[in-house]
């Protein structure tokens, strides 16, 4: 049943199957009782060996670790989708049952991502980095999101950011969008792992990949035409930046990646799009928009592992802290999930690193550095 399920997506059963059928959703891998217990188990080991996955001797045995403990079958599936960007590729698996999740020693969802504490979250810390080893890329921090804010980010929903488009925000839908499209250094390789979401809130996923190869509404998008104001953390001038303008698609022609933002590039009316640029985006976005994912629900316990150049990521709105049962709303424990970032190659993103950290990216806005910070 599970080499079924690793193959029932994103395997070609034929060269004509390859042409014809663009991959629209993310293969699902069921994780047997014996990986997740093995999982759970290298994170509490690895927590009494290091104390914490950004010591610099266990981050420098990263990929090490990862190949000698996690099992084979994670191991093949990671470094499968950091080989493969073909047109068969989804890029995006969900790994459902990764973890076993101690919700008492985990306690509360905290108000904010500001009071987590990081001592509950540690062993979860070691797990994700060892998936992004096995791709294999590097956890990396960006200064542009909480200031760098570590390698593992609990976003939860802030009741005073409910509105926003970011990680804090719930109450309205948060369009899908690839990580940091207004940085050139964007991760390459995400991961999502959700300890909560009683709210049973849909994620969204959505790849380049489900288009026909020929789709008219692609071919546009190489030109490099298109703002892309910082996130929605920033405001006003601050966000527009300088107005450079790039692509949104970008390498091979035939099986591109890209690099987009709804929310910004399409309804953020002060990105100031040309009018040609915008009749572009409009037409591909009516298109992408039918083609997003958003059949699966996470559980606690479960984990999406994202190509960024492959795969934007959004989420359905919802009301924190309420469940529906039976058509009432009942207070539940808030939503509350992991991200980690990475590059695949830390010699590549050095002309915008800190000088005294090569892990953290100091790209404030396509290619510009930010420059009022003490290194
Ligand atoms: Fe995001």
């Amino acid at each position: 049943m599970e080499s079924l399920l690793l193959t029932s997506v994103n395997e070609p059963q034929s060269v004509s199957d390859l042409i014809t059928q663009p991959p629209l959703a993310p293969a699902i891998i069921q994780i047997t009782a014996d990986e997740r217990e093995e999982i759970t188990s290298i994170g509490k080991y690895l927590k009494r060996k290091y104390g914490s996955y950004e010591r610099a001797d266990y981050i420098a045995a990263l990929h090490m670790n990862a190949f000698r403990l996690l099992p084979e079958r994670i191991v093949r599936l990671l470094n499968r989708l950091g080989t493969d960007f073909s047109a068969r590729q989804y890029g995006a698996v969900v790994l459902k049952g990764l973890i076993e999740v101690d919700h008492e020693a985990l306690g509360a969802t905290p108000a904010s991502w500001r009071e987590m504490d990081k001592e509950r979250i540690v062993e979860y810390g070691f797990i994700s980095s060892l998936l992004h080893g096995a791709v294999p890329s590097k956890p990396v921090q960006y200064y542009a999101q909480r200031k760098g804010g570590g390698l593992l980010h609990a976003i939860i929903p802030d009741a005073g950011m409910a509105w926003s488009q970011t990680g804090s925000g719930s109450k309205t839908e948060l369009f899908v969008h690839t990580e940091d499209a207004f940085l050139f250094n964007a991760a390459d390789f995400l991961s999502f792992l959700y300890l909560r979401n009683e709210e049973q809130v849909p994620s969204m996923l959505y790849s380049i990949r489900s288009h026909q190869q020929d789709a008219a509404v692609l071919q546009p998008l190489f030109a490099p035409i298109y703002t892309c104001p910082k996130d929605a953390n920033y405001a006003g001038q601050e966000a527009i930046g300088e107005g450079i303008t790039t692509s949104v698609l970008y390498g091979n022609s035939k099986a591109p990646f890209i690099r987009f933002d709804a929310a910004e590039q399409i309804y953020n009316t002060e990105a100031g799009q040309s009018a040609g640029a915008m009749e572009h985006l409009k037409a591909f976005w009516k298109e992408a928009r039918e083609l997003i994912y958003c059949d699966f629900i996470p559980e606690s316990g479960d984990l999406i592992f994202v190509n960024n150049h492959l795969c934007a990521h959004g989420r359905s709105a919802f009301t924190a802290g309420f469940r529906n049962e039976g058509g009432n709303m009942v207070p539940c424990e808030r939503r509350m999930m992991l991200r980690m970032m990475s590059k695949t190659s830390l010699l590549h993103i050095q002309q915008v690193a800190h000088p005294y950290n090569p892990y953290l990216v100091m790209e404030e806005h396509y290619g510009k550095v930010y420059t009022s910070v003490q290194n």
